[in-house]
């Protein structure tokens, strides 16, 4: 089966969505199935095998969807929780635009995976404008041989993206393809002058879901943008939350109440439930299924106290800890009704480099929401 007619309706499509055509284009030039391994998962965790049914595998690898490329950072017997990933070429040319990449630029990838998104970065810029990244040396090696055969040598460093060296002191744009809650210092000091740094950013380290967060430098110390909807990645390693913040299942309530209505209502949005974190940080949520329930219910943890609650579907609401949780939610939703409703794309973020501070802002860094000092790297 030939990928070239695949590969040129997948950048198509791209174009047709708003992609600038100079960015489309290169979904048409670089083959993405040559970046990928011979067993994937898609979306659905669907696995698609390519010495099983290899017309399906090729099918699948020109789709618009991420392809999971590694689990449980590579090892056995784990729960099949993606670990590296071929991301969705439209988030793919969403971070590029973004970027507002200029030719000239040099630019540093954090999180290598398949070697793809680098292979695209090398098609627009020349390889040796490019470096990128990658924490698990095995990934790393696989996708410098991809990239090497495709006919790209950019820079392909083994490391912790938010530490490492790479091939130039400085760059004029950082594209991050893991999630981050902590804006690295490193990143800060690596962009030139008035450059870029893109990431999936997150206001709960561990949190799921997130934003995407362009970020200007404004000064030496200082980048700052606004964010551009919901994009969820996995966490950069260094990030990942430690420990799970969910309540016990058997945790004793000290507040309980019966409310109208389904209580779980906002945290199974999942537009509604980043709102939420970006109103006030330091809380998560998840799902759990009580033994005997039709539904499950939903927690909410804090991850810098004990704090914690559980909504339950026939609208039982319990709490337990010092902070209620669920009294927070619902005044920040009253303060953000209070607003007009704004969405995502009205908040942004400043990272201060010098007290380690990051700040989320409504309509512009003079009108802060919150702020909290987080340990940069
Ligand atoms: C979504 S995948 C990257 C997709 C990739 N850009 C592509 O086109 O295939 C995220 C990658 O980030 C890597 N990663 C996570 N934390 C990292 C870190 N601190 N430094 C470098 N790479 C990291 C993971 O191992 C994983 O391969």
């Amino acid at each position: 089966m030939d990928y070239v007619p695949l590969a040129q309706a997948l950048a198509d499509q791209l174009q047709q969505q708003g992609t600038p055509s100079h960015i489309a284009r290169l979904f048409a030039r670089v083959p993405r199935h040559r970046f990928l391994p011979d067993v994937m998962w898609g979306q659905d965790r669907t696995r698609y095998d390519r010495t099983e049914d290899p017309a399906e595998w090729l099918r699948i690898a020109y789709t618009d969807q991420a392809l999971t490329t590694q689990r449980d950072d590579g090892r056995d017997g784990g729960m099949g929780v993606p670990s590296s990933s071929s991301s969705a070429p439209s988030v793919m040319a969403r971070m590029l635009t973004a970027a507002r990449i200029e030719p000239g630029h040099r630019v540093l990838e954090i999180g290598t995976g398949t070697g793809y998104h680098a292979a695209l970065l090398s098609a627009l810029l020349g390889a040796e404008s490019v470096a990128t990244v990658e924490i698990d040396g095995g990934l790393a090696d696989t996708a410098r041989a991809a990239l090497y055969t495709a006919g790209y040598t950019p820079d392909v460093v083994v490391g912790d993206g938010e530490l490492v060296e790479t091939r130039y002191p400085t760059y004029h744009r950082i594209i991050a393809t893991c999630t981050v809650s902590a804006v690295p210092w490193r990143w800060l000091e690596q962009i030139r002058g008035r450059g870029r740094i893109v990431t999936p950013w997150s206001p709960t380290p561990g949190a799921p879901g997130g934003v995407l967060a362009p970020l200007d430098m404004v000064t030496p110390d200082r980048a700052e943008g606004r964010f551009e909807g919901s994009l969820a990645f996995m966490w950069a390693r260094g990030q990942r939350w430690p420990g799970q913040p969910a309540p016990a299942p058997d945790a004793r309530a000290e507040h309980t109440e019966t409310v109208a209505g389904d209580p779980r209502e906002p945290w199974l949005d999942g537009e509604r439930s980043l709102l939420l974190s970006l109103l006030r940080p330091g809380w998560t949520h998840g799902m759990r299924m009580e033994p005997g329930a039709a539904e499950p219910y939903v927690w909410l943890a804090s991850t810098e106290c004990e704090s914690w609650a559980r909504l339950h579907a026939d609208g039982r609401v319990e709490q337990g800890g010092r902070r209620l949780l669920v009294e927070e939610a619902r005044m920040a939703w009253l303060w953000w009704e209070a607003q007009g409703r704004p969405g995502v794309d009205r908040f942004g973020l400043t990272v201060d480099r010098d007290q380690g501070r990051q700040t989320v802002w409504l309509d512009g860094p003079q009108h802060a929401v919150w702020s909290v000092h987080r340990q940069l790297p």
